[in-house]
């Protein structure tokens, strides 16, 4: 079969960024431009501002790209866009590049939803083996995703309220460490001991997630102790909560491997990247002698790699969309 070179845009939140992949599972090039630096000074990412960032950076990451792969418009097979879900402002920069592109060059359009491109991170690193269970751990979602094959999504849970990403952001915060607050305080963690009692969210028979009751007691913590004029520490605080963290995680994992006969496993989005995470769940899939899949570290966070890796799946799967694709803040992945 003739090799297919898929073009992959993703603008969905504080990342432009294009990638050239080949047959959905060898990356050519890819140009991400972050907007972290311009956000941090805010404490998180301002929609508005991203999207104006999003318009300033497009076509140069997009020049760049070709470039980058040595290649032409003309060489590329077709193009996936993430349509969502993700800041509507921020996706539509992304979506219009990409419709005018596929009008320009008549490429076909493949419509790629953010998590999807999170999942299919990992077949850039190997060939999925079915069923399989993705667990999602981004800023935006927390779910356990059954696959029985390529782009068959079958949601067991998710969360009920914040995402796990938001909580470490949200409770990197409380402890002062600017934004992203996730991958420092995954560092601080590491250097701590787990002396503060946090309660496990949402031990329940559900495959469901909660962290807004653990971010509030982090809080509740945090302003006890200054209140009694306690030195709060830092590094044990951290390593307090994302035991808890990832306890709430590897728990209910370890609940849908037994249950659903489960023999592969791959983790997905950007806590994909935390290291408490990853030794945690390598441990279980150990200790239940099930295979998995942890992407690299730059894969785990937001790239149009991904986004061009899924879109091979879904060209296969024929989803195709036309130029009144429309960006959704929200949607469901099916
Ligand atoms: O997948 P992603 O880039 O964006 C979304 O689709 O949401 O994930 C970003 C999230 C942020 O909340 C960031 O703090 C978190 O991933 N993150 C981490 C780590 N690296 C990134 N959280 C915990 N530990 C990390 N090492
Ligand atoms: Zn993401």
């Amino acid at each position: 079969m003739k090799d297919m070179y898929i073009l992959g845009i993703e603008s969905s939140c504080d990342e432009t960024s294009a990638s050239i992949v080949k047959n959905g599972t060898e990356e050519i090039a890819t140009v991400i431009s972050s907007q972290i630096d311009i956000h941090k000074s805010y404490g998180g990412v301002v929609p508005e501002i991203a999207s104006r960032q999003h318009v300033k950076n497009i076509t140069i990451v997009l020049e760049e790209c070709l470039t980058k792969a040595n290649m032409k418009m003309e060489d590329i097979d077709a193009i996936a866009i993430t349509y969502g879900p993700g800041l509507i402002g921020s996706l539509l920069i992304g979506l219009e590049a990409a419709k005018t592109l596929a009008f320009i060059y008549n490429k076909p359009l493949i419509p790629v939803h953010h998590i999807a491109g999170h999942i299919y991170a990992n077949s850039l690193v190997k060939d999925f083996k079915f069923p399989l269970l993705a667990v999602v751990v981004s800023g935006g979602h927390t779910e356990l995703i059954e696959m029985t094959d390529h782009y068959r999504f079958n949601k067991l849970g998710g969360t009920l309220d914040d995402a796990i990403g938001e909580c470490y952001d949200k409770v990197a915060r409380v402890i002062g460490l600017e934004y992203p607050g996730g991958p420092k305080l995954d560092k601080l963690a590491s250097l701590g001991q787990k002396t503060y009692k946090l309660p496990v969210p949402l031990k329940d028979d559900s495959y469901n997630f909660s962290f807004s009751g653990l971010k509030s007691a982090v809080i509740n913590l945090a302003h006890n102790e200054e209140q009694r004029g306690h030195h709060l520490n830092s590094e044990d605080l951290a390593a307090s909560f994302q035991s808890v963290a990832i306890e709430a995680i590897t728990s209910k994992v370890k609940k849908a491997i037994v249950e659903r006969n489960i023999k592969y496993v791959i983790v997905a989005g950007g806590v994909a990247a935390n290291n408490g995470l990853r030794n945690a769940i390598t441990n279980l899939a150990q200790e239940l002698n099930v295979e998995l899949s942890i992407p690299p570290l730059k894969y785990c966070t937001d790239n149009a790699t991904m986004i061009a890796a899924a879109g091979y799946f879904a060209y296969k799967d024929n989803r195709r969309a036309n130029l009144n694709l429309n960006s959704k803040s929200q949607d469901i992945l099916i």
